[in-house]
């Protein structure tokens, strides 16, 4: 089982707050022991839905401009971001509080502004006529150059990692290696990048402000990039009272990989998917989430080897 360490820090009134850190299993991918992959990432499955993966086949030299370039879209005046607005195809630039995760303990959206990448599928494609699927929105090569080129890049490979991934998956869930790679699966996944950008603001669960307000993911799995600044945290589970949650340290170089709800039901729940929230401390900070799944023909019905007499289909 992951240890849990924690540390505490002075809230400067005289209170003592605990800070919680994670401490999740680390899967690199460039191991020869595949067994040891296999049951570190199982565990970590079984537990939380939450770990890393390391020589994941980005380099950081590469990573480190991906944020660079993001950074320089989001430092772009916010009359030039508004031109690029996301569309109905969720393309495009998402403005600060656009999105509200969680509904029930937020006062205002999310205090971040995001830029969606997906699929790209000429508007003439009769593909695009599918939902998610649609070309994609860009800055003005004058703007931003070389911004597409590396965006684009980035997606090829952050998909070539998440493949990797699911083979390790589909070992834990006892498939073959394989499972995943089919055409309807991950062969033609629907595949979104998402650019991130928390401006510096400090949240404060207890009167509704936050980052990113409490949610689950709801595809496959996500692999998530993240800068050196502290702000993502998870609840192992929801329904504790109070909720328990722990930070998720940044490890450099890493992916910080979660599963979504569809790989949640499609393993009859035996896999988590698990809350995951992000405060802001004062810092600003920047993240790259791949959010995963397979294409619209995918069939997604209880897995085989998660099913038995005593454990039927929930
Ligand atoms: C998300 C998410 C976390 C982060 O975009 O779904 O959980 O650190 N992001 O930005
Ligand atoms: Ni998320």
């Amino acid at each position: 089982m992951p240890k849990q360490s924690s540390s505490g820090t002075s809230t400067g009134n005289g209170a003592f707050e605990v800070t919680k850190v994670s401490n999740l299993n680390c899967i690199d991918l460039s191991s020869s022991d595949i067994q040891r992959s296999v049951s570190l990432l199982k565990q970590a499955c079984l537990d939380c839905g939450f770990f890393y993966v390391i020589n994941h086949g980005i380099s950081e030299e590469f990573m480190e401009e991906v944020f660079d370039q993001s950074k320089r879209f989001f430092t772009l005046p916010l009359s030039e971001k508004m031109k690029l607005l996301r569309n109905e195809k969720h393309r495009g630039y998402t403005p600060l509080l656009d999105e509200l995760l969680d509904p029930n303990n937020q006062v205002h959206g999310d205090y971040k502004e995001g830029y969606y990448i997906g699929v790209e599928v000429p508007v003439d494609d009769p593909e695009a006529e599918k939902p998610f699927y649609g070309p994609n929105v860009w800055p003005t090569t004058d703007i931003l150059p070389g911004w597409r080129d590396t965006m684009e890049k980035y997606h090829q490979k952050a998909l070539e990692a998440a493949r990797s991934v699911a083979r390790i998956i589909a070992l834990a869930l006892d498939l073959e290696i394989d499972f995943f790679d089919k055409p309807e699966m991950l062969g033609q996944p629907i595949a979104t990048l998402r650019l991130l950008h928390y401006g510096g603001d400090i949240s404060n669960p207890s009167v509704g402000i936050f980052g990113a307000g409490a949610h689950s993911d709801y595809g496959l799995i996500t692999l998530l990039a993240t800068d050196n600044v502290l702000g993502l945290q998870i609840c192992k589970d929801k329904d504790a009272k109070p909720q328990v949650w722990e930070y998720v340290p940044p490890i450099k170089g890493a992916f910080i990989v979660n599963l979504g709800d569809m790989l949640e039901r499609w393993s009859n729940c035996i896999f988590k998917s698990t809350l995951h929230r992000v405060l802001g401390n004062g810092q600003e900070r920047y993240s790259i989430a791949y959010f995963v799944e397979p294409s619209h023909d995918c069939l997604v019905e209880c897995l085989p080897t998660c099913k038995s007499e005593e454990n039927p289909p929930k």
